[in-house]
């Protein structure tokens, strides 16, 4: 299915449903039966996050590792959001995440979900997938979804800065509490080895290294040449102006009220937060995020 930009307007802002007791909008669960029973491949890779961790960057850098020297036109010709299909977005005619999913010629397919770990449809682990989880830092995590969900027409109103602040405390966003999703995939990791779990703030702060790794699980070994072409490629000021990257091809998104490409940064959240709200989070997440092993960087 190839998806016409310019259809791309939404009749209005969803409302927040309670699905299987996680936060969602019928945009993620209209399609629930055909996601569900998905069937995988052995070599399908997943690349699962909370909106806003990086999904769009590491889809990319996977995206090159793959097919970046045998498909080079696939980079001027395919936007990012038909290269690596989101699963369970479903806006018939004109998006179904499975079909654009059932659709691709490559191998492997590249596969995005924003799933919380126990929504993923069983063939994934039937077929021992490998899975990228990235993970970003909370407070950098809700000012990002924030400027996305007031730009975003498919997403529910976000109201002001003080409201929105008090929903992510309560996990009342789409895909559910931030808390629970990084805490899941974390913990998934203990038990299923094929998950990389990868942390934005490591990205910002060491692109290559962050590759490396990556590759490392994948079990590519680019040349020298082309590993330092892609990260140069992937750094966020060359990944706004490439517009197969950028959303830009996007009718939804007015990016008149905020880019996709906003900031790229960690440490956003000081020009958000004020001192009470930041103190009031921190101990908040102290009672919700008690597993010592997971640990994130709000400044690098
Ligand atoms: P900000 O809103 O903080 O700028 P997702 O792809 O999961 O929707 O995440 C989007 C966030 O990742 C946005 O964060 C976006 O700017 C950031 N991002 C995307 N590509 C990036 C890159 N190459 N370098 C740094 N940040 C990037």
């Amino acid at each position: 299915m190839s998806v016409d930009p310019d259809k791309l307007q939404p009749p209005s802002r969803p409302e927040l449903i309670d699905f299987h007791g996680v936060s969602m909008t019928h945009y993620f669960t209209d399609n629930w039966e055909t996601v569900q029973n998905f069937q995988a491949r052995p070599d399908d890779i997943l690349i699962a996050t909370y909106p806003k961790a990086g999904t769009t960057w590491v889809s990319y850098i996977l995206d090159l590792l793959y097919f970046g020297q045998t498909m080079p036109e696939r980079q001027t010709s395919i936007p990012i959001y038909e290269r690596v299909p989101f699963l369970e977005l479903f806006a018939p005619p004109l998006f179904s995440g499975t079909d654009l999913a059932e659709g691709l010629s490559t191998s492997p397919r590249l596969i995005k979900t924003h799933f919380p770990v126990q929504f993923v449809p069983k063939s994934f682990w039937e077929q021992n997938c490998r899975m990228v989880y990235v993970a970003r830092n909370a407070k950098d995590n809700m000012v990002s979804y924030f400027h996305f969900d007031r730009m975003n027409g498919v997403e529910p109103d976000p109201g002001d800065w003080s409201n929105y602040f008090q929903k992510f405390m309560d996990g009342k966003l789409v895909f559910g509490p931030w808390y629970d999703h990084v805490s899941g995939w974390w913990k998934k990791k203990q038990t299923y080895s094929k998950l990389h779990y990868m942390f934005f703030e490591d990205l910002v702060e060491d692109t290559g290294r962050e590759i490396d790794k990556l590759c490392s699980f994948l079990g590519l070994s680019p040349s020298a040449e082309e590993k330092k072409q892609i990260t140069g490629e992937v750094q966020f000021d060359n990944m706004k102006k490439n517009d197969m990257a950028n959303y830009s091809t996007i009718g939804v998104m007015d990016f008149k009220v905020s880019p996709f490409m906003r900031k790229g940064k960690v440490g956003d959240w000081k020009n958000h937060f004020t001192m009470a709200q930041s103190e009031q989070f921190d101990e908040d997440y102290r009672k919700k995020m008690r597993d010592p092993t997971l640990q994130f960087r709000t400044e690098i």
